[in-house]
């Protein structure tokens, strides 16, 4: 940690830089880490984006319902879903990396158990790292097996950024199963009634905004992230 600061510090006259590694399969994580970063940027924070690409594109929607339970079970298993290799931005120094993706039936995403798997001690180990997290509800699992992968991987980290769907139950799990598997539950006649809109709300884009303000306010200050509350009633409704 001594050392990476001293690297931090033999670049003085460079703003603050932000990696964000991230997986997103049907746009959730994509955009909310896009308005992160709009309110990053705003704080004159630099953002470097690595997406994590799997060697076999996953397509979205899944297109059946049948295709949809396997990856389901598939996912509970922490199935892994091989990745590229990472471009050179990953072995750069950075202030701080944030890890976003969603959770995948109480775990993280395959692309990101890859990553962590193969990559996490090179890019994230001694780092200062970020998580987040975009699920329907249910993220608290999916960050207890997180966090155990990143101490092995010897990142720190003192927070967490989850948002959830604003849609209540049942309606968010059928939601995301009728999506996932590529049905348009919101334009059904009775599901609409209850669920009209998948995803996070542009509130939410908003609130990703202003932790991304929050964010570049605390590393310009060389202030710890504990300090920042994420759990709000916005992120998590
Ligand atoms: C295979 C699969 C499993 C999922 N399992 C969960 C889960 O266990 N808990 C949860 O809250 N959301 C679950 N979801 C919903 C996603 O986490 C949620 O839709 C998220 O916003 C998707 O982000 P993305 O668009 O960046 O991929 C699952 C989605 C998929 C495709």
């Amino acid at each position: 940690m001594a050392e990476r600061k001293e690297k931090l510090a033999d670049r003085p006259n460079i703003n603050n830089q932000v990696l964000l590694v991230y997986y997103s399969f049907s746009g959730q994580t994509g955009v909310l880490i896009n308005r992160l970063a709009a309110g990053l940027k705003d704080q004159g924070i630099e953002v470097c984006f690595e997406k994590l690409k799997p060697v076999k594109h996953l397509r979205f929607p899944v297109g059946s319902i049948l295709r949809t339970y396997l990856m389901m079970l598939a996912t509970f298993f922490r199935r892994r879903v091989p990745i590229q290799q990472l471009s050179a931005k990953c072995s750069q120094e950075y202030d701080l990396i944030i890890l976003a993706g969603p959770t995948w039936s109480y775990n993280p995403s395959g692309p990101v158990l890859s990553f962590l798997d193969r990559d996490g001690k090179d890019v994230l180990g001694g780092r200062e790292v970020l998580p987040l997290i975009s699920c329907r509800g249910y993220w608290k699992a999916h960050w207890w097996g997180l966090r155990k992968k990143l101490e092995l991987c010897g990142a720190h980290f003192s927070n967490i950024i989850a948002f959830s769907h604003p849609n209540s139950e049942p309606w968010r799990t059928i939601g995301v199963f009728l999506k996932v598997a590529g049905k348009n539950p919101e334009r059904s006649r009775f599901i609409c009634k209850h669920y009209n809109h998948f995803g996070h709300s542009n509130e939410q884009m908003e609130e990703a905004y202003r932790f991304g303000l929050q964010i570049g306010e605390s590393l310009r200050a060389n202030a710890t992230l504990e300090a920042i509350n994420f759990q709000t009633k916005l992120a998590l409704p």
